[in-house]
């Protein structure tokens, strides 16, 4: 397998405005991250992704991005960009920027040119259709709740917004979109920066003829993201290998796309090896192990031998052809040590270290190195989020759902879980910021804070720190990165077990991942004799043929 550095990276997410506020406005900044760096540093991580930092009306914190080459005023100036790009360097680490370039904002000059007329020269730059028999030209609904056209009175046609009304989509068949946004993204390259994340990227190239889509039980819209919608559409791969020609290419990035509704034979393209598009992708099958039949917002859990054989599949298959991603947590997701844990710290560690001992480049998300956990909301005037916040209204007011019953479901699937400030330390507002914060703190903060966890030889912080520095300085290094993986004893419903092979070393990786005693009988063919410990969240356990596991223990050892 051909190595690299993005491939022996630790990338940690940061999501900007609940990191850390410099200025006492409540909102975190770029300046803030950049008191962090040391953090960071000590962590072990080498590579940052932040989540969208550009010029922004805020209608989905960022992610609706109205000039690509300038900083939302909320986080600071481009020179404190500039700064921190030369601070990360200057301590090793590199910057991997949001790209959202599927839709833009509303507010975005092109188009406010484009909506202007119907003949204006950016007119094309979107997708603009007349009304179908008095109505929306499809049946498509917006991943943000409602129809995913909006009618517009200036010109009386429709455009498409697959999120919300304040993101239009880019209409990635014109020429002269491609061109526009390959030149913005070779302006950042050209700033230095180190890759980019790539918003929903699997969705720029939309079906032709834009036709309906089935409607799923207790829906009112069409499911765009089921097959034939707006994933992996017909040429989405020629348009990422003509970015990578003019872009990519050119330089020594990493890059990994937001793959909503990618299948294996999608994610070897996107992700080959060769080059010609991406470095990875980030795949969602098994953080939507947990949906119900009709939609995210349910309480069910996630079986433990379907989340065993759906990352072993992605294990297999994109061994040695292309390279995983891998994450259980980031800025759209619950908090996994409420999800697949029981919230204690031990659970984290468990839950940590199935992860990082599989092949592909991990991924941390703020807070999850100390074991942050979902936050009590309560009611929904507490939360944030667009996506939750319209899914309450329009699930309710539709009769579909039950307030109460659906407040639940939020509770425990809102992206808002893992946009509660960082928790520095035990002070007011968990040391975020100093004034309100434009979001609710925890308030398990008092107990989960960095602070405590610095200071604690036994706390998450230093479990997380010890399974990076295995993956990036130790003498395991090319075992984890590079090793083949099997899966062990699939159909246990408690215990995650897996080998990592290279040449002539093996590793063992054992996770309990229950509240229960276990007993785990190891494979024929392990021998004890050469066995060293890499990393465990308990005491050793005695190495005999049935190991003797305490609930959410983990272990992990070399055998030659
Ligand atoms: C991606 C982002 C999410 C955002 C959406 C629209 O899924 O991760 O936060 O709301 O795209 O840009
Ligand atoms: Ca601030």
């Amino acid at each position: 397998m051909k190595q690299a550095w993005w491939k022996e990276s630790v990338v940690y997410q940061i999501y900007p405005r609940s990191f850390c506020d410099s200025n006492g406005d409540g909102i975190g900044d770029l300046r803030g991250i950049l008191s962090k760096l040391d953090y960071l540093k000590e962590l072990g991580i080498n590579v940052i992704w932040m989540s969208p930092v550009y010029k922004s009306p805020n209608d989905d914190n960022g992610y609706d991005i109205s000039d690509y080459q300038d900083i939302m005023d909320e986080f600071g100036t481009m020179e404190d960009f500039d700064n921190l790009l030369a601070a990360a360097h200057e301590r090793g680490i590199r910057i991997v920027m949001d790209l959202v370039v599927n839709h833009t904002s509303d507010e975005h000059k092109w188009f406010v040119e484009s909506r202007s007329s119907r003949d204006n020269p950016k007119r094309d730059f979107y997708i603009w259709r007349e009304a179908k028999d008095g109505h929306e030209p499809n049946n498509w609904g917006s991943a943000f709740s409602g129809s995913a056209w909006q009618w517009d009175e200036t010109t009386q046609m429709y455009y498409l917004h697959c999120f919300s009304k304040k993101q239009p989509d880019l209409n990635w068949d014109n020429p002269k979109v491609r061109d526009a946004v390959f030149d913005m993204m070779t302006w950042w390259c050209e700033k230095g920066i180190d890759g980019f994340r790539m918003d929903v990227i699997s969705m720029i190239s939309k079906p032709e003829g834009l036709p309906d889509m089935p409607v799923g039980e207790g829906q009112l819209y069409g499911d765009t993201m089921a097959p034939g919608g707006t994933c992996n559409g017909p040429h989405v791969h020629e348009y990422l290998q003509e970015m990578n020609r003019r872009v990519l290419s050119h330089y020594d990035l990493m890059t990994v796309g937001e793959c909503a509704g990618v299948d294996i034979p999608n994610a070897k393209r996107y992700a080959n090896c060769d080059g010609s598009e991406l470095s990875m992708v980030f795949q969602f099958e098994h953080v939507g192990l947990d949906s119900g039949s009709a939609n995210k917002w349910c309480t069910d859990k996630i079986s433990l031998p379907a989340l065993k054989e759906n990352l072993s599949k992605w294990q297999y298959e994109l061994n040695g052809v292309a390279w995983n991603s891998l994450f259980f947590c980031n800025h759209d997701q619950p908090r996994i040590v409420s999800r697949l844990g029981d919230n204690s710290p031990k659970s984290a560690k468990c839950i940590a270290t199935v992860l990082h001992m599989m092949q592909g480049t991990p991924y941390v998300y703020q807070g999850e190195e100390l074991g942050m956990t979902n936050c009590p909301f309560g009611s929904i005037k507490n939360y944030r989020d667009i996506e939750s916040i319209n899914a309450y209204h329009e699930l309710t007011e539709s009769g579909l759902r039950q307030p109460e019953e659906l407040l639940e479901c939020i509770a425990y699937k809102s992206r808002d879980n893992a946009r509660t400030p960082m928790q520095w330390d035990d002070s007011a507002n968990a040391g975020f910021t100093t004034g309100k914060p434009w979001i609710m703190v925890n308030p398990n903060y008092t107990a989960i804070n960095a602070k405590a966890e610095l200071a604690d030889p036994d706390s998450v912080f230093h479990y997380y720190q010890k399974l990076i520095g295995l993956r990036r300085q130790s003498k395991w290094k090319n075992e984890i990165v590079y090793g083949d993986y099997q899966l062990l004893a699939p159909e246990d419903p408690e215990v995650f077990s897996y080998l990592r092979r290279r040449g002539k070393t093996t590793l063992l990786v054992v996770c309990n991942l229950s509240p229960n005693n276990r007993d785990f009988v190891v494979p024929d063919g392990v021998m004890w004799d050469n066995a060293e410990l890499l990393i465990s969240n308990d005491e050793t356990p005695e190495l005999t043929k049935t190991l003797h596991l305490t609930p959410w223990q983990a272990a992990v050892w070399a055998l030659r």
